[in-house]
């Protein structure tokens, strides 16, 4: 695995910190986002919403054909100094599908992990009590994308159908911090009832 971030240095510190947690058996690196895009398959894009269209603009000539992008990114109002409650509106749709039109066509876009907290997934000693919607219009990209939901132990991947489908699942994330600080967790989470996986 490796870590991107603006700033090598900060990169080689996450990444030694994932490292030292998840042990020898997997190799964790830290490098600068250009570099670390180019060097994967699958790349997950995570960040404020603000940072969005420059930062795909900035990886955009390190991705080759092929290649799998995974769109985490939610259009939260906090982006613009607003609320976690809410989500702010984007042209294309989604934060998803705008991702997916500054991107070239050869580079397999998807929406997935947009309704995980963080706070899950950093807490090793629990399961993630949340399914993992996974929108796009590439069906192998989206089973790539599905396998690493399944790797995450009390996860699920689930198909949630196209790219369009991330308008509905983005919002979904403003209404699970609402009910966080409403109930005063950090565990809001989802679950599909009735579906199951097909891998
Ligand atoms: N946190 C959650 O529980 C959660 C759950 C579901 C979805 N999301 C969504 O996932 C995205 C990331 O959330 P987060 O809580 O991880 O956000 P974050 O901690 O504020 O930012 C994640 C990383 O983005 C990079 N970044 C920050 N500002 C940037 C900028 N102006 N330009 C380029 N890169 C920048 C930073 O990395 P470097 O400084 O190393 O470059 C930072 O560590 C958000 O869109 C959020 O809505 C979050």
């Amino acid at each position: 695995m490796i870590v991107g971030s603006r700033d090598p240095e900060k990169a080689k510190a996450a990444a030694t910190k994932i490292q030292n947690i998840v042990g020898k058996d997997s190799r964790v690196s830290g490098l600068v986002n250009t570099e670390a895009a180019s060097r994967t398959d699958v790349v997950v894009v995570t960040i404020p919403f603000t940072a969005l269209i420059d930062t795909i603009k900035s990886i955009k000539p390190s991705l080759r054909p092929g290649q799998i992008v995974v769109n985490v990114t939610v259009p939260l109002e906090t982006a613009v100094g607003g609320s976690a409650t809410r989500t702010v509106e984007v042209w294309d749709g989604s934060a998803g599908e705008l991702a997916a039109r500054l991107l070239p066509k050869e580079v397999r876009l998807v929406s997935a992990f947009n309704n995980v907290s963080a706070e899950m997934l950093n807490d090793l000693t629990k399961n993630v009590d949340c399914d993992v919607l996974i929108c796009g219009g590439d069906a192998d990209a989206k089973k790539v994308v599905m396998d690493l939901a399944k790797a995450i132990p009390g996860a699920r991947g689930i198909d949630a159908g196209p790219i369009e489908n991330s308008r509905t699942v983005e919002r979904l994330t403003a209404l699970l911090v609402s009910l966080n600080i409403r109930h005063g967790v950090n565990s809001a989470g989802l679950r599909i009832t009735g579906v199951q996986p097909k891998n």
